[in-house]
């Protein structure tokens, strides 16, 4: 179910989108992120660490593949998060090397996933799906539609 869908103007818009989405996060969830290179998925996730009180820097683990990040709730609760890309990911082997699956399990922590499709079937169950489209018009606008498929 589509639950937003909005227009960003700027990376600080598609920022504060991500920090505004965090609130609705919970320790387990999973969240998809669908978009081609430089759409903005990255942008995204710095926004929800942003609300997550994440002291670290946040960058694209493009070749890192998995960053983990030590995150705080509104409640002062430690909440672990992982952060994925998987653009650099062509087989399902490469995913068990790096401890994918064991990731994905962690009830504790929250888990944002970039490029989730090269996952095929290795992601468990998906929270929400975060699809950031880029306007043909202008080089800064973006469409963000996320679904909650809770
Ligand atoms: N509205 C916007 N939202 C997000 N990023 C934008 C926007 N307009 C321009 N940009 C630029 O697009 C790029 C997005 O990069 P990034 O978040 O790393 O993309 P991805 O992770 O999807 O590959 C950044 O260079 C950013 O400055
Ligand atoms: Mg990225």
């Amino acid at each position: 179910m589509v639950i937003e869908n909005l227009i960003t103007k700027s990376e600080k818009e598609t920022l504060k989108a991500g920090n505004n989405f965090a609130k609705s996060l919970n320790p387990g969830d999973i969240v998809a992120l669908f978009g081609e290179l430089g759409s903005g998925k990255t942008e995204f996730v710095k926004g929800i660490c942003d609300f997550f009180e994440v002291d670290e820097l946040v960058t694209s683990p493009t070749f890192t593949i998995m960053n983990q990040y030590n995150g705080n709730d509104k409640s002062n609760n430690e909440i672990p998060i992982y952060h994925i890309d998987l653009y650099r990911i062509n087989k399902k082997e490469d995913l068990k090397e790096i401890g994918f699956e064991d990731c994905m399990f962690t009830n504790n922590a929250i888990k944002l996933v970039e490029w989730a499709e090269n996952a095929e079937n290795l992601i468990p169950r998906t929270s929400y799906s975060v699809e950031i489209k880029p306007s043909k018009d202008s080089e800064n606008i973006r469409n963000i539609i996320i679904s909650n498929n809770k």
